[in-house]
Formats: structure tokens, sequence, C-alpha cells
């Protein structure tokens, strides 16, 4: 199968019809699943000429749920969406896939700490892990989006020792278009003229959306963001707060976390790793950490990246400031701390 490369058309598909890749999505009877399912089989994701067939996981109890969503998939009448397997087994759900959606997790309770999310969810991962070292195919892409996502990815990741460990990583894309748009609401611009915006860190309240090297096209010049929102109080605080606490507002009003925009997310995250970024561009994903910008080795963390023939690069040496690398360390601390909990917690078992 040929990885789809962006010089293959002006549009960045390739033109010839390829076989049937294998992509899994866990907890495929829930919400994000939802919204994800119809991108990845109308096209959106691996291309209008990719033909795919879907392995839907999810828990026993949810395979009544799981039965109507495959009657929806069936009544999309999309061509590319050529096989549908619901399981509940994960050695049957991760055989041969080529990408891997890993969305179903436990949910966190009420009164739950982030700690007792973690324990609930390092078992699923390591099980997931495990069926991916020993089904799916060496070069799947695996995005975590369940969370903790970066610690999720990183247990999956130590339990798949066959594939290597930059195939695994946790989506902060959702983080990035919040910020992008936020950004492009401020310049009162449509989003595409806004580039470059970067989460740094955990997928969670201590991620630092960072607006410092993004540029934004005004009347067809681009000019740094910084210089033109000309309001580092705002960028520094109100930006950095209201990202961190956007999918909390979304909850507070829907009365349920953000799944439409999380399946976009998704889909975006897959599509450019797969497809690749522009010249110049790039997008933030949770990636094991290089020590790149001097952040521990061995953590999952979100950087800048950018993407080629299927394989992504940390964006180097842009200048980090005094403020940006006290927020760098705050949110590599948490990731360094739930690694410790994620390996307590693998170990009693
Ligand atoms: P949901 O509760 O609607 O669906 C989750 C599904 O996972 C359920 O159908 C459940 O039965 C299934 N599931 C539970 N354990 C499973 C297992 N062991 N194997 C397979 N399936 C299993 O939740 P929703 O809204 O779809 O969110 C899913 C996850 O995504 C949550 O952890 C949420 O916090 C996270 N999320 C992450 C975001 C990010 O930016 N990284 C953004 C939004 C949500």
């Amino acid at each position: 199968m040929r990885i789809l490369s962006s010089s293959d058309s002006e549009d960045g598909w390739t033109s010839i019809p390829s076989e049937p890749i294998n992509v899994v999505v866990t907890g495929a009877a829930g919400q994000i699943a939802y919204s994800l399912l119809y991108q990845l089989a109308a096209g959106s994701v691996f291309g209008p000429n990719q033909p795919i067939n879907l392995r839907l996981l999810d828990i026993p109890v949810m395979m009544t749920v799981l039965d109507g969503v495959i009657m929806e998939l069936e009544d999309l009448a999309l061509p590319l969406l050529r096989e549908i397997t619901p399981t509940t087994d994960p050695n049957v759900a991760f055989k041969n896939v080529a990408a891997a959606f890993l969305v179903g997790s436990m949910p966190r309770k009420e009164g739950m700490e982030r700690k007792d999310l973690l324990a609930a969810n390092a078992e699923i991962f390591k099980v997931q892990g495990k069926a991916l070292d020993q089904h799916a195919r060496k070069d799947v892409k695996v995005l975590v989006v369940g969370n903790p996502a970066n610690t999720n990815a990183w247990i999956c990741s130590h339990h798949a020792p066959s594939i290597p460990k930059e195939n695994f990583t946790a989506m902060t894309r959702l983080d990035q278009n919040r910020a992008q748009a936020a950004l492009a609401a401020r310049l009162n611009v449509s989003v595409d003229k806004v580039k470059n915006v970067i989460i740094w860190g955990n997928h969670s309240s201590t991620q630092y959306p960072d607006a410092a090297h993004a540029t934004v096209n005004v009347q067809g010049s681009t000019k740094p963001v910084p210089s033109v929102v000309n309001d580092d109080n705002w960028l520094n605080i109100t930006f950095v707060e209201k990202i961190q606490k956007r999918g909390a507002a979304v909850i507070s009003a829907r009365k349920m976390s953000s799944a439409m925009s999380a399946a976009k997310a998704a889909g975006d995250h897959m599509r450019d790793w797969w497809i690749g970024t522009k010249p110049g561009e790039w997008v933030s994903m949770g990636v094991l950490s290089d020590g790149s910008y001097g952040i521990p080795r061995d953590i999952v963390f979100s950087f800048p990246v950018a993407i080629e023939n299927g394989q992504y690069k940390i964006v180097q040496e842009l200048q980090i400031n005094d403020f940006a690398r006290s927020k760098l360390s705050n949110t590599s601390k948490e990731l360094e701390e739930e690694r410790t909990e994620a390996n307590n917690v693998l170990q009693n078992k």
C-alpha cells in the first residue's frame, strides 16, 4: 500500500485507487466516534480514493448501541467503506490495522481525581498496547484520544515493543484548533489566515497554548501574531486560560464533553500525519519526547511537528523565553507525575 504523499496531486491526495486499509476505532459506540466514523467513511481523512475496512471496538454492554451505529454507517451508502467489523475483542479489532483511533476509555465520574482516572485507564491501554503489538501492522499509526491521552499513549507504546515508539501519538489538535479559532476571532480574520499556533505539553489544564510563533495573514501580508494582537497581557493570560478551560466550558454548557470538535480534530491529526503538512507549517501532536527543548525524555509531550512522507519531525530552534519556559516545565512535571502514577498502577497489578 502507498502512503499518501502530498506530491501525488494538487490537493495532496493520490489519484490511484488503492486496496482497502484496516482502520480501528475504539469506543466506537461513543459520542466522538459517532462524528468520527462519518469522516473516515467519507474519505476526508485517508483520501477520496482510499477504501477502508472499519474495525469497531467497544465493550459488551454497548454492542446494541453499536448495532445502530452500524446500520447508520450502511445507510450512508458511501463507496469507500468496504467492511465493518464490530467486536469486543481487541485481538480481532487490531488485526492488520494501518491506523488506530483509541477513543474508548473509562470516563471521569463525579469526585474522581485525575489519579483515579489514570488508574482506571491504565489497564485498558495496556491490553490494547499488547493487542497492537501482536496483531497490527508494524507501521500502524496510533492516535490516542481517550483521556488522560498523553499518558495513555505512553502506556500503550510501552506494551507494544515491536512497534516503533514514534508511531504512538496523543491528541492535542483540538486544543490547537481552539487556539487558532480564538486568535482568528480576536483578529477578525477567518481561521485559515492563522498558522503555527502551538500547544505544548499535556492535554490538560497545564497545557501551554503558545501564539509567540504564530502568524496571521492580513490583507495578503504575513505578520507575527504577537505584534498584530499587540497585547501581551491578553496573549499570556486571557488567551492561555481560555484554551486551557475550553473543554470545561463546553461541558458546563452542553452537559457532555466536546465530541463533534474532538472528532474533527482526530481526523485533522490523522490526515496530516498521513499526507503531510505544507512547507513552513506545523501542527501540534503529543509525541514521545526526544529531549527537544529540554523536555524530559520518555513522556508523551505535545510539540510542534512538521510531517513529510508519513513521518513527523519536531520543529527545532524556536525561541523559548522565560515565561514559556516556566509553562513548559509545569506541564512536563505533570506528565512525569502521571508516568510515575501509571507505573505504580501497572506494577501493582
Ligand atoms: P463516550 O463515553 O461517549 O464514549 C466512550 C466509549 O468508550 C463508550 O462507548 C465506552 O463503552 C467505550 N469504552 C470504554 N471502555 C472501553 C474499552 N476498554 N474498549 C473499547 N471501548 C471502551 O466518550 P466520548 O465523548 O466519545 O470521549 C471519549 C474519550 O475522549 C474520553 O476519554 C474523553 O475524555 C476523551 N476526549 C479527549 C479529547 C482530546 O482532545 N484528547 C477531547 C474530548 C474528549
